[in-house]
Formats: structure tokens, sequence, C-alpha cells
């Protein structure tokens, strides 16, 4: 078995390293191998996903990520800019699924925005389509217009398009994911607009009759976007396109308190998979030591269950993380200001000794049993 690691820039760096030392703990048989992706491929090789990193990631069982970005690269041709090595990872692998959970920690509660009784026990999982769609639709580019509003004016242009087998095997993802839950998907669209997404609708319905045991019901995604802060815990399964997802997961982020918590899987039919953290670099807070690791380490145990056939280890490293947070160890992102007197009392910790807490509490188990 081998991992790919790809910490990228950012606090991509920090976090990643401590999920690898999370990875370390539970000795088992893998090889590692790190190398540069984004901003920090780009100032290195020229490139944010050189030939040599997208070489190793095919190679590998499994990627762990990091994060790509810095406003510093902001002015570089598009081709050139970090966020295209992860666009470049999808694409090349055909990573077409991904799983977005939004879980709210029992602890954290407090730390969302919503009210405590709108999260408590939420538990959502958001499968987003990631190889097609708006993102990567051809043609795309920058031209005079020749119509429209304002012909003769610079105009530029993307283009939304969905295949029938694209949306088929999205569809099968999210319907056999609900076979594992609550049973119940929701299909996000706008039907009432667009054709792509009525063909997404169509072919969703057409899908959901071989799951007649799973309840489907669609929503369009303005309404999805409120619904997700009105009342989230009717969601159980939230299936829709790339650039919808985009939007929706981070809005989902934000209910379990903390984009710092989230992790996510991008799987293609191989079940060859990235394994990321929902949130970005954060340049505003590299190197300071504050970032949360937790969603990285969480990104591992997906990266354990879904692709390197070790659930044992994936539920290790879960139970662990629930309870370095039951002991009250909070990153500054999850910790409740001004609510100082709270049992277990919270402490304020930085990345690495989250991650060392972590550690400690895998180990601690493993000489217990
Ligand atoms: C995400 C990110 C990426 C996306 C960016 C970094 C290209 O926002 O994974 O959600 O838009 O997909
Ligand atoms: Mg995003």
């Amino acid at each position: 078995m081998k991992i790919a690691v790809l910490p990228g820039d950012g606090i991509g760096t920090e976090i990643v390293a401590e999920a690898v030392k999370v990875l370390k703990a539970l000795d088992l048989k893998f090889e590692m191998e790190t190398a540069l992706v984004g901003g920090a491929a780009y100032e290195a090789h020229g490139h944010p996903l050189p030939d040599s990193t997208l070489k190793l990631a095919r190679q590998a069982d499994a990627v762990l990520f990091g994060a790509v970005g810095d406003w510093k690269y902001d002015k570089l041709e598009r081709a050139l800019r970090p966020e295209q090595a992860v666009l470049g990872l999808r694409k090349n692998l055909g990573l077409f699924a991904n799983f977005r959970p939004a879980i709210c920690y029992e602890q954290l509660v407090g730390a969302s925005s919503l009210k405590p009784e709108l999260v408590a026990g939420l538990d959502i999982l958001i499968i987003r389509e990631l190889t097609g769609d708006i993102y990567f639709g051809q043609p795309r580019g920058r031209r005079t217009a020749v119509d429209g509003h304002f012909p003769g004016a610079e105009e530029a242009f993307d283009t939304m398009r969905y295949t029938r087998p694209e949306i088929e095997r999205i569809a099968h993802v999210a319907f056999q994911a609900a076979r594992k839950r609550s049973r119940r998907v929701t299909s996000v669209d706008k039907a009432n607009v667009l054709e792509t997404f009525q063909l997404w609708k169509d072919v969703v319905t057409e899908i959901g009759r071989q799951y007649p045991d799973v309840e489907l019901d669609h929503m369009y995604v303005d309404n999805a976007a409120m619904q997700l802060v009105r009342a989230p815990k009717k969601f159980d399964v939230v299936v829709t396109g790339n650039m919808f997802g985009d939007i929706l997961s981070d809005e989902a982020a934000m209910l379990t308190g903390s984009i710092g918590m989230l992790p996510s899987a991008s799987l293609n039919t191989s079940s060859q998979g990235l394994y990321e953290p929902s949130h970005g670099s954060a340049p505003d807070i590299a190197g300071q030591g504050i970032a949360n690791p937790l969603a990285t380490i969480l990104s591992a145990a997906m990266m354990l269950r879904f692709s390197l056939d070790q659930p044992q280890a994936a539920d290790r490293i879960e139970s662990a993380v629930k309870h370095v947070l039951a002991s009250g160890l909070r990153t500054a992102d999850i910790y409740p200001e001004g609510m100082s007197a709270q049992i277990p009392p919270v402490v304020k910790v930085g990345t690495r000794e989250m991650g060392d807490a972590v550690v400690a509490a895998i180990t601690k188990k493993t000489t217990k049993s």
C-alpha cells in the first residue's frame, strides 16, 4: 500500500504533518512518499502539478492532500495557479465522487453559528459530483460579444454541461451511500431554469427507481441553501453537481462549528482516492501553528476506510478525535471565546498539541486492548 502525501501551501504543511504523525502511530504497513503541489510546486518546478507529482499520485493507492493557494499567485495565468493542481488531480485520476460529511460533534454544538437545537446531532453527507459541470465544461474563455445586451463588448463565458452517464454514476453512489444511513436522498438542482439540471433531475429520478428502499426528493439549489440553515437535520444524503456542491458544502461546514473539522474523500471507479480537508490553505494564519488539524486527521481516517481497506484503523482515529474533544482540547477555530467555565474545562491548543493528543489517545488505546 502506498500513500502519496501532498501537503501543498499555507497551513497545508502544518496539518498534513499532524495527520502523518497519526497514521504512523497506527503501526500499519504502508509506504508514504511526499511531493510538492500547488504554489510550493510552482516555486520549485514552475508548475502547480508537476509530472513527477502526478505520476506519484497515479501510482499510489491513495493521496493525502493538504491545501493549495495563496493570494500572491492570483495574478498568474490560470493554468499556473495553485488551484489547478487539485482540479488537475481530480480530472487526471477521474475522482468523480466527492464525499463531504458534515457532522456536528456533541462538544462543538456551541461553536456553530446556528442555535444549538438546530445542529445538535447533525449528520449529513454531501455527495458532490467532482469532474464535470461548469468547472470543466468546454468551451470557455474570453471574446468579443456578438449579441446579448452589449454586442462588441468584452465578455467571458463558461459551459455548464453533464452527460447522462456522469449523472447516473454519481446517482448510484448517492443511493448506495444512503443505504448505509437513513435511506434518504435529496437531489439538488436548478431544473426550473437550466437544461443541464433538468437532465440531472430526470436521470436521478430514473436511477432512483432501482432503489425503491431509498426515499428520493428534489430541491432547487436556492431552496436547499435556505433549508440548510433553517432545518439542516431534515437532510440525510444530499447529491448535487460540482458547482452547487462546492457552495453548499461550505455552508454545511459552518453548521458543524468550524470548517476546520470537515474531512473529505474524492473517489474514482477503482476506489483510488484523494483525501483532503474541506477547507483551504488559510494563508492568513499559515505558519502560526494554530490551524485545526482535525479535518485532515479525519480525512486520513476516511482514506483508511475507503481506499486502504482498514476500517478498524479508521475507527481508532475517529474515536481518538472524539476522545480528545471530550477531554476539552480546542484549537482557536472551535474555542468558545468567553465561555471558559465549562465541564470539563476547555483548553486552547495549537496544531501540534492537537495532533499529539490524538496520537496519545490512539497509543493509549492500543496498549489497553
Ligand atoms: C473545494 C475548493 C476547490 C473547488 C478550489 C480550491 C478549486 O473550493 O474543494 O471545495 O472549487 O472545488
Ligand atoms: Mg469549495
